[in-house]
């Protein structure tokens, strides 16, 4: 089969398409033939090694791209739940062989159906991205109904996906992101909106039970200014894992009494499923990515670092015939 693998770290066009043989699927996996695959800040960090505690436990060369779609072609003997057919969504073993590839064998519970109303290309950006949001928001940030929070970043991938389960949960969502993106985030449901680039959000928002920072920003500067907008007890989530918090802001959070959380995406079948209803029923939207096909990959990453490109970018595997 056809995959795009990398066998050293460095710039995009280490990426090369390889001719590899198909994986077989262990007992608690399955096969999937892909149609498509997301292409997510996470790649391009992998693919250039500059994160020197995930490069540590990687073995090249190795196959990209934790965000899929496609369909079942193959289940280990232990699987349940599924049949040879389904169309599924979901994020191959992270950091393993990823799915810039014709085929990924990975573990079924990291898979759900792809919900039914969207095509291939459109689900293979959700995964890891919704996931993200979901952990960050719901596991980590604890955030109820008629809750306040402020997400900082609402216009990213992750973010776009926070701004819409929180309003499926009847939170109040104060967004951070640039102007261009206001037409959107008001489509998608904020209740308002700050432009970070001639705004101040810590002269405008108060007491909110919940920041959550999905944005590429890492700065701890910001991080203690996020804190003087929480409620007290209230939480600070990061997804930003590679970037701890440091001294002065664990100190503005314990003088609070708040929570600061740094939260690594869960691939969990059941969420994959909550988020597939909320597609299916209409209350969350997915944005059209921009489509390469497989052979781009180096072209795509080369756009995403260029800052020449925004949404998502998606590498079509295969023809849409489902
Ligand atoms: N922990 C995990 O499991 C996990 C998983 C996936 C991603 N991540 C991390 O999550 C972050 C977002 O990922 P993504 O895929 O959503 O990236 P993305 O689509 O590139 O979105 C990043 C967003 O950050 C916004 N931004 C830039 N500077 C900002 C600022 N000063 N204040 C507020 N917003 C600002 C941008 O807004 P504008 O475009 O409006 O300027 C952009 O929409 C990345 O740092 C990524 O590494 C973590």
């Amino acid at each position: 089969m056809k995959a795009i693998r990398i066998s050293e770290f460095g710039l995009p066009k280490v990426m090369e398409l390889t001719e590899i043989d198909r994986p077989v699927p262990k007992s608690d996996e399955i096969l999937v033939k892909v149609y498509a695959s997301g292409v997510n800040p996470v790649d391009l960090v992998v693919r250039a090694g500059s994160n020197a505690a995930l490069s540590y436990n990687l073995n090249l060369p190795m196959t990209l791209g934790w965000d899929t779609a496609g369909v079942i072609e193959e289940l280990g003997e232990k699987v349940t739940g599924f049949q040879k057919g389904d169309a599924v969504y979901g994020v191959p073993n992270f950091p393993g062989e990823g799915s810039y590839a014709e085929y990924v064998a990975a573990k079924a519970s990291r898979f759900a159906l792809k919900p039914y109303n969207i095509c291939f290309n459109d689900a293979a950006g959700v995964p890891l991205a919704a996931l993200t949001a979901w952990t960050a928001m719901f596991e980590f940030g604890k955030l109820k109904m008629g809750q306040r929070i402020l997400i900082q970043g609402a216009s990213g991938s992750v973010g776009g996906f926070a701004v819409q389960f929180a309003k499926s949960i009847e939170a109040y969502v104060i967004g951070t992101a640039s102007a261009d993106s206001f037409d959107y985030l008001r489509q998608i449901g904020a209740d308002e909106l700050i432009d970070y680039k001639t705004q101040k959000f810590e002269d405008l928002v108060k007491k909110v039970d919940v920041v959550l920072e999905v944005s590429s920003v890492r700065d701890n500067n910001e991080r203690e200014k996020s804190v003087q907008v929480l409620k007290n007890n209230g939480i600070l989530v990061s997804v930003n894992t590679d970037f701890p918090f440091n001294e002065e802001v664990i100190h503005a959070l314990d003088k609070k009494n708040c929570r600061g959380e740094l939260s690594a995406n869960q691939a969990r079948k059941e969420w994959l499923e909550e988020i597939g209803k909320l597609i299916e029923s209409g209350k969350v939207k997915v944005p059209q990515g921009k489509i390469f096909v497989l052979h781009e990959a180096v072209e795509a990453h080369s756009l995403i670092e260029n800052k020449s490109v925004n949404g998502k970018l998606i590498l079509q595997v295969r023809e849409q015939d489902q």
